[in-house]
């Protein structure tokens, strides 16, 4: 049966630790549900491992919205978020709840999700919220606030910068987020925002102390090499798996190994055949 947000909860006040993957098509969506995944996040990361972008910066809502119902149709029953890209909420709340409503109208999702904190962030939450749509923040390190971070690099790395995430948690559990992601901190930093917030709190790259743990699927498999980082534990090595098999298809092709025509090829009857040699003949001769 379908995870709902309940669900999520239930979990997190059992202790039970939430598993979280990124998924941005059918396919992986489908070997995630079977695997048992708890919740998918259709990212917004979709730029640099599906797209081949340099950063998130150029994903639009329109890819955001195939890829999410790609991956509805790929787990029907798992609990998915989408993530809201660069300038799709920043502009104004009008914006924000339009394009948060057609992750839940037209790709199926559950939930949202939307970088960043502050005032003018909350107050976008505070209004996709009173749309009914369930909100997860981002805080941290904020790939789409990445020129104001200065790079795509660690946060909370002082007394303050920590306290300040501690903050901006609180105030985005007061605007109404069901729960947030914290990406890229030290884990005391995962740690205090758990213990100073009374919501879901998922990590990627944020240590072991929050209620669950977020990973991008092709870093975890070795499927995506551009950039790894250091939090990424890595499972198994499907690039080179691919790779390999993509070499091996290439000679076979090359030296006539592929396709064997007693395997890999239609078959017609003895009769049929005999009838279409005669039938060739006799059209060579006309
Ligand atoms: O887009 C994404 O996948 C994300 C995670 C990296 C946190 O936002």
């Amino acid at each position: 049966m379908k995870k709902s947000v309940n669900d999520i909860r239930q979990m997190v006040k059992d202790g039970e630790k939430i598993s979280f993957l990124t998924s941005y098509d059918y396919l992986t969506a489908k070997y995630e549900e079977r695997a048992g995944i708890d919740m998918i996040l259709v990212g917004d990361s979709l730029g640099n491992v599906e797209l081949g972008y340099d950063s998130t910066i150029p994903v639009i809502m329109d890819e955001m919205i195939s890829h999410a119902s790609s991956v509805r149709r790929g787990a029907p029953n798992t609990f998915i978020i989408g993530d809201m890209p660069y300038m799709s909420y920043q502009i104004s709340n009008e914006m924000a709840i339009m394009n948060a409503g057609r992750f839940i109208k037209e790709s199926r999702c559950d939930a949202i999700k939307l970088e960043g904190a502050g005032e003018q962030i909350c107050e976008r939450v505070r209004a996709i919220v009173g749309a009914g749509i369930l909100v997860m923040g981002h805080i941290g390190l904020t790939p789409q606030f990445t020129a104001q971070l200065g790079g795509l690099k660690a946060q909370g790395k002082t007394a303050e910068a920590a306290w300040r995430l501690v903050e901006e948690a609180r105030k985005l559990e007061e605007a109404g987020c069901w729960a947030i992601l914290v990406e890229g901190v030290p884990a005391i930093v995962g740690k205090a925002i758990k213990e100073n917030t009374t919501i879901p709190i998922l990590g990627i790259g944020a240590g072991s102390h929050v209620d669950g743990q977020l990973i991008i699927y092709a870093d975890m498999i070795g499927y995506y090499d551009d950039f790894t980082p250091k939090f990424v534990k890595q499972y198994c090595n499907v690039g080179e798996i691919v790779q390999k098999a993509f070499e091996e298809y290439i000679s076979d092709v090359k030296e006539c190994q592929f396709p064997d025509d007693n395997v890999h090829a239609y078959k017609i009857k003895q009769e049929e055949a005999d009838r279409f040699e005669e039938l060739l003949k006799e059209k060579k001769g006309k």
